[in-house]
């Protein structure tokens, strides 16, 4: 319990984040929720766990603004003990700036300064920011204004010990330039740390204008230069606070500090920054929310700089989902090859229940992976020996991107592909796959309660959008409440049990609710059934939410159908079918009256048939008729549904991978064209096909 006698969390009526932070907060919609957060978190004193803290550490890193309101990230070093806390408003400094660091012109009384205590080896770090007092040559005060515990992630540990006396900096030569050189490049290209200094200059922001200091961390080769003024870093998932986009909001310019561990040499940037919400290569670069791109205006690079030795990293655990740019660059390669089946092979087995099975595959060809969206499936082909001809089928991927692909695959029994890789494929196996692609993604927003209804093998989908969701163990990237309900048939064909167990007790956002059709003795689930709508207005709290719905055709038109008669909105059903007959929609009354029938006649049959966007593909529509037709893949890609196109033109959202003869249409994923206005009907023309 604390014993201060001051207010727990931040006690003024201002928000403790400025109208930049507020803003970046806003665009990803956690406003909300991160301003309250902030309001427990953020005091305007260092707690006593806070001044024990910084009388540990050995080194520190500071940002300052210089005269010309350029901020510069710096790192202090002195003995356990150089910094120290008398009281909950002040820390003392002991000693002076590093030789050739830009704090020797920055420190000076009443200009604004952040401290970040780091303590590599245990990952925890503490921020204060205040007011520089009594800068001289022996050290320095500042008056704290804020503090802030920050999270420990992508910090790579490392112990540290003395070289030389750090109360007499040496001086060391120093180089200075305008753009980087192969030094300077050599230590970007190799860095898993760096530090950011950014800086509010806005008086009219109070309490929470100045300057700023954060840690950025990742794998070596996550920042790439560009050119000899440019580099770009990826912005993971961090505590949505965004301290340093917001103050970039306010002001673009940055100071980037890169410790080479190794060497010692210091490297210090000053640059612009130009933050990336989109494109092809945040697309590409696992774990990255956003790009941040720094053009460098000054550098400088101070040689074997600092008085101590580092050991070798023990790295995050959490950059095992984020990427480099050699990765994303390699998955940017297979995205352009992305209708070309490429060998992959199989890595790993894992059994998840009495039906299903894991893979895991990587590329056999020396490329690389292509990326996707949680969600999204992998067309996969094989030709076993003594098979007539390759088969293809699409799997959905079963993790959140990043790693190696994984295919979660019930074994159907029936002598086809599903019950070849259960029987036969064993770690080394090699099948075929293209990129993944599919619709079925998340599209909710951050402050929006959802629920991810599954039966069966249909948890493949719901599984990598919630460990998509749920970053990192412990941290969450939607802050609403998740709702995780399941159908199996027992606990033996329940798969990934385990998984979901720990991922609620670790995320209390996160709900789980396990129904058993069919349990036996000894199973304990949370009710005994099917998952109908019934269930779901017993088990969820009355909220707005947005559902994700995967399984078996009669679960998914129940659900549907029974979510529509309850007033939730089309556009708030999402849902993933496997196989004949999906789900026949019901649009919303204003949807409805827009849309325009396009008549698709069926020339063997004499059926005609009335098409609207809301139906999916020809294929929906012809099977919905009641009329068989062949498919395998359902996604373009083995040309099984192909079928001769007697009159009219059917077109493609995505060019399908499989190629289109002439005269023929692969009704799986196209759409017949509209033409013109039927005489007799407010309908317009369509096609014919040869069904
Ligand atoms: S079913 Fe495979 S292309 Fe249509």
């Amino acid at each position: 319990m604390s014993t201060d006698p001051l207010p727990l969390g931040w006690d003024l009526a201002p928000s403790p984040f400025h109208p930049g932070e507020l803003a970046i907060q806003r665009r990803v919609g956690v406003v909300d929720k991160v301003d309250a957060q902030g309001r427990r978190s953020v005091r305007r004193y260092l707690t006593e766990q806070h001044r024990a803290f910084f009388g540990l550490l050995p080194y520190a890193f500071v940002g300052t603004v210089d005269a010309h309101g350029q901020p510069w990230a710096s790192m202090i070093v002195g003995d356990p003990g150089f910094i120290a806390a008398p009281d909950a408003h002040r820390l003392e400094v002991a000693g002076r700036p590093l030789f050739g660091d830009p704090l020797n012109e920055t420190l000076r009384d009443g200009a604004g300064i952040a401290l970040l205590g780091v303590q590599l080896p245990t990952r925890r770090r503490n921020r204060a920011i205040g007011v520089v007092k009594r800068a001289g040559p022996n050290g320095f005060a500042i008056a704290v204004r804020q503090t802030l515990g920050v999270c420990p992630q992508y910090i790579q540990g490392r112990d540290a010990r003395f070289t030389a006396d750090p109360r007499k900096p040496e001086p060391r030569p120093v180089h200075r330039a305008t753009t980087l050189d192969a030094a300077a490049r050599a230590i970007i290209e190799k860095a898993d740390t760096f530090f950011v200094a950014s800086a509010d200059p806005r008086e009219e922001d109070g309490e929470a204008a100045g300057p700023d200091v954060g840690h950025r961390g990742g794998r070596p080769g996550f920042v790439r230069v560009d050119d000899a003024q440019t580099l770009t870093t990826p912005d993971f998932v961090g505590n949505f606070m965004f301290n340093t986009l917001g103050n970039f909001l306010a002001d673009d310019r940055a100071g980037l500090l890169f410790p080479d561990f190794e060497t010692g040499d210091r490297l210090y940037i000053a640059a612009r920054a130009e933050v990336i919400w989109d494109g092809p290569e945040l697309a590409a670069f696992v774990g990255a929310q956003r790009l941040v791109r720094y053009h460098a205006t000054e550098v400088i690079r101070v040689e074997r700089a600092l008085p101590l030795a580092f050991s070798a990293p023990d790295w995050s655990p959490l950059l095992a989902r984020t990427g480099t740019w050699a990765e994303a660059d390699a998955a940017i390669a297979a995205e352009r090859d992305r209708n070309v089946w490429r060998p992959f092979r199989i890595t790993r087995i894992e059994v998840e229940s009495d039906s299903v099975r894991s893979f895991y595959l990587e590329p056999a060809d020396g490329g690389g992976r292509a990326g996707y969206r949680a969600g999204q499936f992998l067309p996969v082909r094989v030709e076993p020996p003594g098979w007539a001809a390759p088969v293809t089928r699409t799997y959905t991927l079963s993790d959140s991107p990043g790693g190696t692909y994984r295919i979660s695959v019930k074994r159907e029994g029936r002598g086809g592909v599903s019950d070849w890789l259960h029987d036969h494929a064993t770690p080394g196996t090699l099948i075929e796959a293209m990129a993944p692609r599919g619709s079925f993604t998340f599209e909710t927003p951050p402050n929006r309660a959802v629920v991810l209804v599954s039966a069966g093998v249909g948890i493949t989908p719901m599984l990598a959008m919630l460990n998509d969701l749920l970053v990192n163990d412990g941290r969450t990237r939607h802050h609403a409440p998740i709702w995780f309900v399941h159908g199996a048939r027992n606990a033996a064909g329940h798969a990934f049990a385990a998984h979901l167990r720990r991922k609620a007790e670790l995320h209390a956002n996160l709900r789980v609710h396990t129904a058993y059709s069919a349990p036996s003795e000894g199973d304990a689930p949370d009710s005994v059934g099917r998952i109908d709508v019934a269930l779901l207005k017993r088990v969820l709290p009355f909220d707005d939410y947005d559902f994700y719905l995967c399984g078996p055709p009669g679960f998914m038109q129940g659900l549907y159908d029974g979510l529509r008669d309850l007033n939730v909105p089309d556009a708030r059903i999402r849902f993933e079918s496997f196989g004949p007959a999906s789900v026949a929609r019901r649009p919303d009354a204003a949807a409805a009256s827009d849309e325009e029938a396009v008549r698709v006649d069926l020339a063997k049959s004499g059926k005609v048939l009335r098409w609207r966007p809301r139906d999916g593909s020809l294929l929906d529509t012809v099977e919905r008729a009641g009329v068989a037709v062949l498919s395998s893949c359902r996604s373009g890609v083995c040309g099984t549904c192909a079928t001769r196109l007697l009159k009219g033109a059917v077109e493609y959202p995505e060019p399908p991978a499989h190629e289109i003869a002439e005269g023929e249409a692969l009704i799986c994923v196209g759409r017949p064209r509209p033409g013109a206005h039927l005489d007799d009907s407010a309908d317009r023309e369509g096609v014919t096909l040869d069904l």
